[in-house]
């Protein structure tokens, strides 16, 4: 009974671009301070795409190609890649055929998924109802986000919060319990002007008036954006511990999207959690967007037991939200 399939991640990987954009550097760009990003976000430093011919779908192709050594796979058998992405390489074709071409996964079918910062969640639940299905085996679930591309580098309340990266996980039918259990998704369109990429789609196709009003830049409005992501990463993180009668004591990892260590604090205060059990990165990458769920599990990957119980929990443009509850199965 195809109800009974249970998927698992079975391998993680990621790519992060080598150049370091440190918060001195971002002095001599904008009136900001080192503190101040520190005290207001948790950043220290990002990662940024330098070389102009590469985009979100060589990191995602990058990404895929450690999982696949991991699993020591060969890319023809992968049978559904999904990339969560803001940052797509084009309009159209998907990102994900273009990662799919780049490591030769021919039986694959690809398509993006658009879900700002909580892409990677949206994809992973997607992904996961695909092998619950029982008609997928191998689902490559990227995150990939080359916000340099679309970060105003003269704006300083938001060029001080984005970095470029990619990070992604193999599903496959679980073997045992250990596998993904839960899941709550959220959508909110009525802010959806409050952050915004609004230049460069069918409503305002891009034009030299679109390029002199900065349109083809993020706009975000901090406060709102900060209230409403402080709730809702909180509130559906406890939400989906109560729906799985889970303690802060039961939960052993909170991996968190990073978007601001305040917000993922608030988050952690919230679910009654040990500050010893949050995986926080922020202050290397920044907020990479699509990326920073699993970058987190790259991160903390030699660390985690299997059975332990991570609780995953994002928010970001839409507005979009949720959390998916899994049990460690590596
Ligand atoms: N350096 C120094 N000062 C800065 C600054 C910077 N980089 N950016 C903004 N400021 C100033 C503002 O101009 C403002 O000055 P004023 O009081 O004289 O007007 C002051 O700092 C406070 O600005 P505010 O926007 O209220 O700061 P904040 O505490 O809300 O922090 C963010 C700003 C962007 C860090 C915060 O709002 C945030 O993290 N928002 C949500 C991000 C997020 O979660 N995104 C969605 C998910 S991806």
């Amino acid at each position: 009974m195809s109800s009974e399939i249970k998927a698992k991640i079975s391998a993680v990987g990621h790519y992060l671009p080598d150049y370091v954009l440190t918060n001195q550097e971002l002095e001599k760009l904008v009136e900001t301070n080192d503190e101040w990003i520190r005290t207001r976000t948790g950043i220290i430093e990002r990662r940024i795409l330098k070389d102009p011919d590469k985009a979100s779908g060589f990191m995602a192709a990058e990404a895929a190609r450690e999982i696949l050594r991991q699993r020591n796979m060969d890319a023809s058998e992968i049978d559904v890649i999904i990339v969560a992405t803001v940052t797509p390489d084009y309009m159209f074709p998907a990102t994900a055929c273009i990662a799919q071409s780049m490591i030769g996964a021919s039986n694959a079918f690809c398509f993006d998924l658009s879900a700002a910062c909580s892409g990677f969640l949206y994809a992973l639940e997607v992904g996961t109802n695909m092998i619950t299905s029982g008609q997928y085996k191998r689902v490559l679930v990227i995150g990939s986000d080359k916000m340099s591309s679309i970060v105003d580098y003269t704006d300083r309340s938001t060029c001080i919060l984005f970095g470029d990266g990619a990070a992604g996980v193999l599903l496959e039918p679980a073997d045992d319990e250990n596998g993904i259990v839960d899941s709550i998704m959220y959508s909110d369109g009525d802010m959806s002007s409050t952050l915004i990429q609004s230049g460069g789609g069918s409503r305002n196709p891009a034009s030299h008036d679109t390029v002199d009003k900065k349109m083809h830049y993020i706009y975000q409005e901090g406060r709102p954006v900060f209230k409403r992501a402080t709730e809702g990463m909180a509130d559906v993180s406890v939400e989906i511990m109560k729906k799985n009668q889970l303690s802060g004591d039961d939960v052993d990892w909170l991996v968190p999207h990073q978007a601001n260590l305040r917000i993922i604090d608030a988050t952690a205060r919230r679910m009654n959690l040990d500050p010893s059990k949050v995986m926080i990165n922020i202050d290397k990458y920044g907020n990479t967007t699509a990326a920073t769920i699993p970058l987190c599990l790259y991160d903390w990957k030699d660390r985690l037991k299997k059975g332990d119980k991570l609780v995953l929990s994002a928010f970001g443009g839409g507005y979009t939200w949720g959390a998916i509850y899994l049990k460690w199965a590596m």
